[in-house]
């Protein structure tokens, strides 16, 4: 695939490239593409210690959790296309900070997942642009995220301009009977 010229500019199209991205907010009817690209997400971490944990019933949970994301006036899901083709997602919410701290708000970043026939074409930076825009839209000047270390996410989060900031470490408590 050659979707170099990506245009994240609010579902516009430009011309020039035969595979064109574009980006556009995800609506309610996508919910079920949003469910099986979120679980595809998962499925790719089903090693890690966090994240394989799925439930059985993850699918119907998810349709609950992801509506509700939706609707939800705090934070967008946006969709990456070729052609009809949905290939990709990225997840943004307007997140309080501190009350101690600069700024007062920032933008999460979550759910980020290409399909893998898309990757290495730039759908994640159309994705990010169009992220940007709704940081800049929001007044929201940073934009954080998590991701498993090493592997593609790690250095495609380098590239985009991503520092290293924090270290999420887990333990696990043994049950005490007491
Ligand atoms: C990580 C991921 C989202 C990247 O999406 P993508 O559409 O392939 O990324 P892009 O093509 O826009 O690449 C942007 C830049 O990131 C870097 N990059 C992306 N994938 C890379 C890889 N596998 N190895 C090294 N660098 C990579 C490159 O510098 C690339 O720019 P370049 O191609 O001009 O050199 C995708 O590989 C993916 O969905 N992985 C599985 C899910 C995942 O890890 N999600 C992130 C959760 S935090």
């Amino acid at each position: 695939m050659t979707a170099r010229h990506a245009s994240a500019t609010r579902g516009t199209q430009q011309p020039a490239a035969s595979r064109q991205i574009t980006v556009r907010r995800a609506a309610l009817a996508d919910l079920p593409t949003i469910v099986d690209l979120r679980l595809a997400l998962l499925r790719e971490n089903g090693d890690h210690p966090v994240y394989g944990r799925l439930r059985v019933d993850a699918r119907e949970r998810a349709y609950d959790v992801f509506g509700a994301q939706l609707r939800s006036s705090n934070e967008v899901m946006f969709l990456a296309e070729v052609g009809s083709a949905v290939v990709g997602i990225l997840r943004c919410v307007e997140t309080l900070n501190s009350p101690l701290l600069h700024p007062d708000r920032y933008c999460y970043v979550s759910s980020v997942y290409v399909r893998p026939s898309a990757r290495r074409g730039g759908v994640l930076k159309a994705l990010l642009r169009r992220a940007g825009e709704w940081c800049g839209d929001r007044g929201l000047s940073e934009m954080r995220l998590h991701n498993v270390p090493g592997g593609s996410a790690g250095a495609a989060w380098s590239a985009s301009g991503f520092a290293v900031m924090e270290e999420v470490r887990r333990k696990e408590v043994p049950r005490v009977r007491r």
